[in-house]
């Protein structure tokens, strides 16, 4: 089940240079719902992940977070406003440790002796940050080791738990399973089931069609920088979803409401 239109974008254009990297997109994200957002390369998938996530500014379009108009001038502002964004090849601060990548930016301070200086509550964090990855699924050794000391799928598990730990609203996965193993790609994929259970509005961008079937409700197709299709994930199946995708099979221009 899902609830309300949680996040929605209308009509959103982005050109750079002499490429149109969005044309028209029109999208609507419901509470506790996962997207998934597919196309090939090129299509525009980062592009508008980029323009939800506050990175980049649309040339055209509007966007809204639970029915109010919102307009991002830094990844911050949409940040605090509760859309958490996972970007395609984000990287973790590999010297710093677990608990310190999950606050990165956001650290806690406690009050010193003076007041006003507060000083990072290295204990504090260290907890909080076990206790929040755990929350969403994710067991991590120990949240006082470098980063630089985990495996690879420790690492994407402790950049997508990070983000799905904050997010109030809203979160983006830009490709989280690339260079996953299975086993570790499905942790990934359960980790999207608790960010939806959460009541999150999920978007899930992917190639690994699968794991959009999967864990998806709905599912998103952009070609070149258009939306073609926009349907329930129970409509596709694999080869129809290909189709869709690469354009052997017909679609349908989705205007935008
Ligand atoms: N910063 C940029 N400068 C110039 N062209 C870009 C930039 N980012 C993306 N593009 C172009 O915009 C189009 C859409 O790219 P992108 O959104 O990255 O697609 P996807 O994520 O679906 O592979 C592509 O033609 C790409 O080359
Ligand atoms: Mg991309």
């Amino acid at each position: 089940m899902t609830g309300e239109v949680i996040y929605e974008i209308k009509n959103a254009s982005k050109r750079y240079g002499s490429v149109i990297a969005l044309d028209g997109a029109s999208l609507k994200i419901h509470a506790g719902e996962v997207v998934g957002l597919v196309g090939d390369n090129g299509a525009g998938k980062s592009t508008l992940v980029k323009v939800l996530s506050g990175a980049h500014q649309p040339d055209g379009g509007q966007m809204f977070l639970e029915g109010k108009e919102v307009s991002w001038e830094s990844p911050r502002q949409a940040l605090e406003a509760g859309v958490e964004t996972l970007y395609q090849d984000s990287g973790l601060a590999p010297h710093l440790t677990v608990s310190q990548n999950v606050f990165l930016g956001r650290e806690i301070t406690v009050k010193g002796i003076l007041g006003k200086l507060g000083f990072l509550s290295k204990k504090k964090m260290e907890h909080e940050a076990h206790r929040d990855l755990e929350a969403v699924g994710i067991a991590v050794p120990a949240s006082n080791r470098a980063v630089s000391q985990l495996s690879g799928g420790q690492r994407q598990a402790v950049a997508i738990g990070r983000a799905v730990a904050w997010a109030k609203k809203v979160i983006i996965l830009d490709e989280p399973t690339n260079h996953l193993g299975a086993r570790q790609a499905g942790e990934v994929l359960n980790i999207i089931r608790n960010a939806k259970a959460k009541g999150l509005g999920v978007i899930f961008i992917s190639h690994t069609l699968p794991h959009v079937l999967e864990v998806t409700d709905r599912i998103v197709v952009l070609r070149l920088g258009r939306i073609v299709k926009d349907a329930p994930t129970s409509e596709f199946n694999g080869d129809t979803l290909i189709g869709t995708i690469t354009g052997t099979i017909q679609t349908i221009k989705v205007e935008g409401d």
